[in-house]
């Protein structure tokens, strides 16, 4: 039970409906090597002859770091780094498997174990392997063959396998079932939950696209895109043969491998061959990488044999966006990629620094995004649960999820608020309602702890913020810039209580307390700005979350300074996602394509003049001049700024969804055309069928297509139309 004891809103009681943890219970006990192996990935095995004609075969399973399981030399599933990521100090998922086409008469079946991001948990117990193989006889009997001290262990090939630091694997060794594996002191599957997620599994399979032979003298494989993965080797080599590569997202200024940016990460490839010819691929590990560094190899490079190998969460390709600007098409390329390879079972920030962490700010900014080009749903469910299991009982959001420590997590608008703008996109694109069930009481609780703790009545004062992360305008190096932290709290504060108050109507609550305090923070918002804002991001907030009486006045200024500026984007996390959207909801169409389609740092499009195929942390991640931006903080793959595609759907496109039809039971069309671009289109494939809008210029005028397969209206260049489903021309 949850007590609001927020002194500025009306006391309400609320039962909380945390999720049944713990009730799953498998026949086995959580195992691991008797001794110390080190940095070596154990295996465990367990031979075993179903005495009876087995019917059916499941194997359960889940592990204190990441496992992988062979059943008579065949790979059970194909689910990487599986059990995946969840907040490992309250709940791990299990997965289930069927198994019954490997049986034979006999059978070995083998479990391998890896670190993972088990290493971040708190107090960490040691990896542990976890298993149960249910067998159902035809005679409607059963076995149940568990994990315990009667499997055998060994020291595995892979003598060094971590998530940053990469993989030592050595084919000359042959592991030696020697060993009785010892059941873990802590042996308690409270925690466990059925698997929830998306599985993560192998996707893309993409081959060398050059051989490049770099000024240092360097072999670089180029695989022409910044990827997450692995690498897959195949050579012909004697026993003992040496390989060893690096990864790097770039190449520096004078064309040499590059990958400072990794900061600590080592990332490290290391294969010692055996006997003949082999094939290998580290799997319990991933890698963020477009360019291969060749550090040794025992003959010369054949680009067939080597293959990077995508991998992320399996999701549904659900958008589409393309236009007759070949720049904005490999934008969209960058966007689309940059969500795939971070959404690697959770959504992270980038996936090849020592970081590759949820942060929550980076999501909630792109999940409108991430919502129309895949569908998501029970990727940000499972994730909302684990963010959910970890806000503090103060209600205090962390701002990476899950987390790790000992850390202290930064408490910080724009971030914590991903807690009610996530569940509410996935309502709006998805009309699901329940990932608002399971969110109400915690957003509430994030809503209580922002009034409880700010040092200014209705607005958020007195916290150290994230603010406008990564914008423009300030010192040189910092990852701050001139936007207010209170400000932009603020701002987000009336948004969520927004949002709060939207999600609770919908839910049948009473959200009267949540109502009066809306509208007394805008009204404090509105009396201690005074609409004198001083950025674009700070003009942005203001529009972007009403918190104006003279919007078109703002946004007069807003394009002004714009202008002032050279027309150039000075926005951070915050502001960026928003701005075009201000642009266009008042008159400036123009210069928000004129934005959208500038070529020149800092803009959308400046990093693929530098050849990127990912979405970069910085706009100026590689500088006009060549130079770098500083290893402290500089990923080629964050997809937070790719957010701009919500505005090319939405906006440029046209395509929106309605509040009160959400899951695009109805469709607004709003499509607004730009004369420098001959035509676009875009598609969205909703739980309700596929949308789609498409504009282009003939005989000096715009035509518009729009397919709806539901009811919709649509506003083209100013009238109002009441469309029934189907295919319309204006
Ligand atoms: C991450 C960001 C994140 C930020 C928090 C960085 O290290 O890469 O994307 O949101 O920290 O301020």
């Amino acid at each position: 039970m949850f007590v609001c004891t927020n002194v500025r809103c009306k006391p309400v009681v609320y039962v909380v409906y945390w999720q049944q943890w713990g009730d799953i219970m498998l026949k086995a006990n959580w195992i691991l090597p008797a001794r110390d192996m080190g940095t070596v990935s154990p295996l465990f095995k367990k031979d075993f002859h179903p005495e009876k004609q087995v019917k059916n075969a499941t194997l359960r399973i889940t592990a204190r770091g990441v496992y992988e399981a062979h059943l008579n030399g065949q790979r059970v599933g194909n689910f990487i780094m599986a059990p995946g990521w969840t907040s490992y100090h309250h709940r791990l998922q299990v997965q289930s498997y069927d198994v019954t086409a490997l049986l034979q008469a006999d059978n070995t079946l083998i479990l391998q174990l890896a670190e993972g991001w088990f290493w971040r948990l708190k107090n960490p117990q040691p990896q542990a392997i976890i298993a149960e193989l249910h067998l159902t006889f035809s005679d409607g009997t059963e076995q149940y063959i568990g994990t315990d001290e009667s499997w055998l262990v060994a020291e595995s090939a892979l003598r060094f396998c971590h998530l940053y630091n990469g993989i030592v694997y050595d084919a000359t060794h042959s592991p030696v079932f020697n060993e009785a594996a010892a059941v873990a002191a802590d042996n308690t599957q409270d925690l466990l939950i059925e698997q929830l997620g998306e599985t993560v599994t192998e996707q893309e399979r993409l081959s060398v696209k050059e051989v490049i032979f770099t000024p240092k003298g360097e072999t670089v494989l180029d695989f022409g895109q910044n990827m997450t993965g692995y690498l897959e080797i195949t050579v012909d080599a004697k026993a003992g043969d040496k390989l060893a590569f690096s990864f790097g997202e770039i190449l520096d200024k004078d064309g040499n491998f590059y990958n400072d940016n990794y900061r600590s990460a080592k990332a490290l490839y290391e294969y010692t061959c055996k006997d003949g010819k082999q094939t290998y691929k580290p799997n319990l590990t991933f890698y963020g990488f477009r360019y291969v560094r060749v550090d040794a190899y025992p003959s010369a490079i054949d680009p067939q044999n080597f293959t990077a190998i995508e991998v992320h969460s399996d999701l549904k390709r659900t958008g589409y966006i393309e236009t007759s600007d070949p720049m904005l098409n490999q934008l969209f390329s960058n966007i689309i990629w940059g969500q795939k390879d971070n959404f690697l079972d959770i959504p992270t920030d980038c996936p090849q620094r020592d970081e590759r962490l949820g942060w929550t700010g980076d999501a909630q900014v792109f999940v409108r995004t991430a919502s129309y080009n895949f569908h998501v749903l029970k990727f940000f469910k499972k994730w909302l649960g684990d963010l959910k299991a970890e806000q503090f009982e103060n209600g205090a959001v962390p701002d990476f999820v899950p987390s790790f420590y000992p850390r202290t997590p930064q408490i910080s608008a724009a971030w914590g608020d991903a807690i009610a703008i996530c569940p509410w996109q996935c309502y709006l694109t998805y009309g699901n309602t329940a990932i608002l069930e399971d969110l109400f009481v915690p957003i509430c609780k994030w809503v209580d702890y922002i009034t409880n703790i700010t040092t200014k009545p209705y607005l958020w004062f007195g916290s150290t913020q994230y603010a406008d992360w990564l914008e423009l305008g300030g010192v040189y190096g910092e990852t701050k810039g001139p936007t207010r932290d209170d400000l932009v709290a603020s701002a987000y504060y009336a948004n969520t209580i927004d949002i709060l108050c939207k999600v609770g109507k919908v839910l049948g609550k009473d959200v009267t307390a949540y109502e009066t305090l809306y509208t007394r923070v805008v009204s404090a918002f509105k009396e201690e700005f005074k609409d004198d804002f001083k950025t674009q991001t700070e003009h942005v907030m203001a529009l972007y979350f009403n918190l104006t009486d003279t919007p078109q006045a703002v946004a007069d200024s807003l394009a002004a300074l714009i202008h002032k500026e050279g027309d150039k984007l000075q926005t951070g996390f915050v502001g960026t996602p928003y701005i075009l959207h201000v642009l266009s909801r008042y008159g400036y169409t123009d210069l928000a394509y004129t934005l959208l389609l500038r070529k020149e740092y800092p803009s959308w499009l400046y990093p693929i003049t530098k050849g990127a195929t990912t979405i970069w942390e910085h706009w100026d991640g590689i500088k006009p001049n060549g130079d770098i931006w500083p290893v402290s903080m500089n990923s080629y793959n964050h997809y937070a700024y790719g957010a701009v595609a919500d505005w090319m759907y939405g906006v440029a496109a046209g395509i929106n969804t309605v509040e009160e039809a959400p899951g695009f039971k109805k469709v607004h069309f709003a499509p607004l055309a730009d004369h420098r671009i001959d035509w676009f289109k875009a598609e969205i494939d909703t739980e309700n069928g596929k949308v789609s809008s498409r504009w282009w210029h003939e005989n000096g005028k715009v035509r518009y297509e729009l397919t709806t397969p539901v009811p919709a209206t649509a506003i083209i260049e100013g009238k109002t139309y009441e469309l029934g489903a189907g295919t319309y021309t204006f």
